[in-house]
């Protein structure tokens, strides 16, 4: 079955976070797709809807079989003690660092990366410790001596790993997995690898699993799991955490059920057993569209907007911008944009200090409405050259 992913879907007034939230005519911020899911989820949900009593739901062993058999083709085959149910993932990953920290204890992340792994230390009272990733203006990379450095202090406990990375694009490779899971068994320090973006990979290219790349990493690591972002369904709530490590399970599952975040609402488990075992061929076709998407945008800035460049992307629908030449302040850049262009996007100081040149984004969107964007993104740029005399 073809999927269609052109016809611009109105999501004007439905309460959309990402429609409703600016007074704008595109927005192409907060990671949500403007696609209708897979015929089968709709499906799924509508059988729950047909029952016509909504009372509370156990997780079937459905659920479990349903992530075991799609990782498998990531080479990993997760057990299901390994596994927990979680209402989404930062919710799950706030429990995590409130079980593995102290306050005032450090958690490294690697910079630019997912504001919300700011929020979600700072709202805990926990330290965020940056391993800022190198730009060599082209590409990224870890710095590796920055990194073993931050380990060396011990309040440094947690590390957040965006495997892949949010919002530079990148796959991490099996040897920096490696890298990362040796240094962190050297200075005992627990990595929390958020896979949720892994199905969202360019059509020929695949993720490492953390857990895949060593022993080492299996043993000290907390997956966190996801179906929401890859078959657009985060506002179901859906998600899971997988543990192979026995002490570091048992935390974590007493924490994550004490807390609240264990027992799914009606819909949760059928969404997510539906996207895996039956939304391939969906996702597939979706990951043809976006990376499509992905020739049209760097196209489109070559040839209309050369002051800006795309950060050359290996997964997710997210961009990563580089607006140097404009010399930007991105909070200053973005608002200009929505104000004079009614286009919006995420302004890239949100992902750390280190991304205040860039802006991300999101093109998980018809082409038609791509286009729109960039059209109006290219007008920005020309006014906002204007007025700032650049
Ligand atoms: C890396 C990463 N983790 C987590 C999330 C959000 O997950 P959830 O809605 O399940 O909390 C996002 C959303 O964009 C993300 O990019």
């Amino acid at each position: 079955m073809r999927y269609d992913f052109d016809t611009i879907i109105n999501r004007k007034d439905t309460n959309s976070v990402k429609w409703d939230f600016y007074d704008c005519e595109v927005p192409m911020w907060v990671a949500d797709m403007d696609f209708k899911v897979a015929t089968e989820i709709k499906d799924a949900l509508s059988s729950k809807v047909n029952e016509g009593i909504y009372g509370y739901t156990l997780i079937p062993d459905e659920w479990y079989d349903a992530y075991i058999n799609w990782w498998k083709k990531y080479g990993i085959v997760h057990k299901k003690e390994w596994l927990k149910f979680t209402n989404s993932v930062m919710p799950a990953i706030s429990s995590l660092i409130r079980e593995f920290t102290e306050e005032n204890d450090k958690v490294l992340i690697q910079t630019p990366v997912y504001h919300v792994f700011f929020y979600v230390i700072e709202d805990n009272n926990r330290i965020v410790e940056e391993n800022k990733l190198i730009y060599d203006g082209e590409n990224y990379s870890i710095d590796f001596n920055d990194l073993e450095e931050k380990f060396k202090d011990p309040k440094v406990k947690l590390m957040l790993l965006c495997n892949p990375h949010n919002p530079i694009g990148k796959i991490w490779t099996k040897d920096e997995l490696k890298k990362i899971g040796e240094l962190a068994d050297k200075y005992d320090v627990i990595v929390i690898s958020d896979e949720i973006h892994c199905d969202l990979t360019n059509p020929g290219l695949i993720y490492t699993p953390y857990i895949s790349a060593s022993n080492k990493n299996r043993n000290n690591s907390i997956t966190t799991l996801s179906p929401s972002k890859s078959f657009n369904i985060a506002g179901i709530k859906t998600a899971a955490i997988s543990i192979p490590n026995e002490n570091i399970r048992e935390k974590a599952f007493n924490h994550i059920q004490i807390e609240g975040l264990s027992d799914p609402n009606l819909f949760a488990c059928s969404a997510a057993i539906a996207a895996y075992n039956h939304g391939e061929d969906w996702l597939n076709q979706l990951r043809d569209y976006i990376y499509n998407n992905k020739l049209f945008l760097d196209e489109y800035l070559k040839e209309e907007i050369p002051d800006l460049k795309l950060v050359p992307s290996e997964a997710t629908y997210l961009l990563w911008i580089d607006c140097s030449k404009l010399n930007i302040k991105s909070k200053e850049f973005n608002d200009f944009l929505l104000e004079k262009a009614k286009v919006v996007f995420s302004p890239g100081y949100e992902f750390g200090e280190n991304g205040d040149q860039f802006i991300r984004i999101n093109v998980a969107c018809p082409r038609k409405l791509l286009e729109d964007g960039l059209k109006r993104l290219k007008k920005g740029v020309e006014l906002y050259k204007e007025e700032f005399n650049i």
